[in-house]
């Protein structure tokens, strides 16, 4: 079989990576993908009519799509139409990302715990609820903001200045509306579920890492690293995001009549009064995918198919018992502005030790040396038999890779280790 991937960051590499481990797969096509994914085909095109075509004559008989912002435009609306396999959910449902409004309307309405919260179209209102309600306080633009639309307030005044950056056009449409919501205290969770509106069958726990800095201080960003499995989610846990967040959301999708055919990415906060959703994404969590694919055993293309057609109920997922650490490489300036063009040096190294290097924000010169073309430039994974054992190996391999300005925390997967006290 012949797979496409839309995207090209550090999660489509990953889901590249594994797929061309299946048995089922020939060739993997990633669209627009990165000149350093090995043995991926790139290609591009103008839009999803013309990538529709181009499935269809070539024959794939996959397409898996990464990022949200193809979801939400309705790209897989558009393959349906034409009848071509495609994992992920139609643009309706993508709106559960797409917009934080719907997303909690959801969640009120099919009884999903999540932070209490005001939906405000005016500056004015926002900030009168903001005064009302006093700080900490959280304010999110409502609309796709790269991950960057999230402001977690100390102070009034903090959340105040967060409402006028929003209103301020910055965030495009996304910020015409904002939602202002409680500030609930807790470790996080990744929860990453396979849903194919029958059946929903959750992927390994994961952590991801936000904010810029050690012990998560700083801006918040797409994500500095991420490790699999995150002991916060035990049995007991596991069965409370199934009982409160997991089959309340399949109900939901299906009482509401959402073609849901993907991924479901629920960010969770373990609260004294149990896990409540952050946000939901309509896709798998980059860098999570980076940690939890190299777990995975089962066949990830006859997973994903199996999602398509509806045949989930059937399956079961084998997992590594190792723990995977993935440690984000970034540019130096990330999330703000950040340089370009810098020559990466040992790759080759950090591989030949066993590490998987993951390529984000990377690109290839004209003398095709492989550069620095991004915010997130690398995610590099390692496993090993316990997570601390993990983490090691992990770093070892990060500390032969360089650049003029690379920068990457020097503590994740530590939170995991303070969790089950090894
Ligand atoms: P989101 O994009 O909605 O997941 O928000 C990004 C990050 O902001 C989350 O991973 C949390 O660390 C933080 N955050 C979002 N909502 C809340 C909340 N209600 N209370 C505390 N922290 C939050
Ligand atoms: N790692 C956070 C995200 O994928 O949104």
């Amino acid at each position: 079989m012949q797979v496409l991937i839309i995207g090209g960051g550090g999660r489509e590499h990953a889901l590249a990576w594994k797929l061309q481990a299946s048995a089922q797969v020939d060739t993997v096509y990633c669209a627009p993908g990165n000149p350093n994914m090995r043995g991926v085909r790139c290609v591009d095109f103008e839009d999803h009519d013309q990538l529709a075509e181009f499935v269809k004559s070539q024959g794939i008989g996959l397409t898996v799509v990464g990022p949200e912002a193809p979801l939400c435009a309705g790209l897989v609306d558009v393959f349906r139409r034409r009848g071509l396999a495609v994992f992920g959910p139609n643009a309706a449902a993508a709106r559960l990302e797409g917009s934080k409004s719907f997303a909690k309307d959801f969640m009120r309405r099919h009884g999903i715990p999540t932070a209490a919260s005001a939906f405000c179209r005016t500056r004015a209102e926002a900030i009168s609820y903001i005064r009302r309600q006093g700080a900490p306080i959280v304010v999110k633009a409502d609309g796709l903001a790269a991950g960057k639309g999230v402001t977690v307030a100390e102070t009034v005044d903090q959340a105040v200045a967060a409402v006028e950056m929003c209103f301020s056009g910055r965030f495009g449409a996304a910020g015409d509306a904002v939602v202002v919501e409680e500030c609930l205290v807790g470790e996080e969770a990744s929860i990453i579920a396979l849903v194919d509106g029958r059946t929903i069958l959750p992927l390994a726990s994961s952590q991801d890492h936000k904010r810029i800095g050690e012990n998560d201080t700083g801006s918040n960003t797409g994500g500095m690293g991420a490790y699999s499995p995150a002991p916060v989610v035990d049995d007991a846990m596991w069965e409370a995001i199934d009982r409160h967040v997991l089959k309340p959301f399949l109900r939901g999708c299906q009482e509401d009549g959402l073609d849901y055919r993907g991924v479901i990415y629920a960010g969770i906060i373990v609260t004294s009064e149990g896990p409540k959703v952050l946000e939901f994404n309509v896709r798998f969590g980059d860098p999570e995918t980076q940690a939890i694919l190299p777990r995975l055993q089962s066949d990830l293309a006859e997973t994903l198919l199996a999602t398509v057609e509806q045949r989930l109920e059937n399956l079961t997922l084998q997992w590594a018992e190792d723990s995977a650490v993935c440690v984000v490489m970034a540019a130096d300036g990330y999330p703000s502005d950040y340089r370009r063009g810098d020559i990466i040096t040992g790759i080759g190294q950090a591989e030949r030790q066993g590490a998987l290097v993951f390529h984000a924000g990377t690109g290839k010169n004209q003398s095709g040396d492989t550069v620095t073309s991004g915010g997130r430039v690398l995610g590099v994974t390692g496993l090993d038999r316990s997570l601390p054992r993990a983490i090691e190996k992990t770093y070892a391999a990060v500390r032969q890779i360089d650049w003029s300005g690379a920068y990457y925390r020097r503590d994740i997967g530590r939170r995991g280790c303070q969790a089950r006290n090894d």
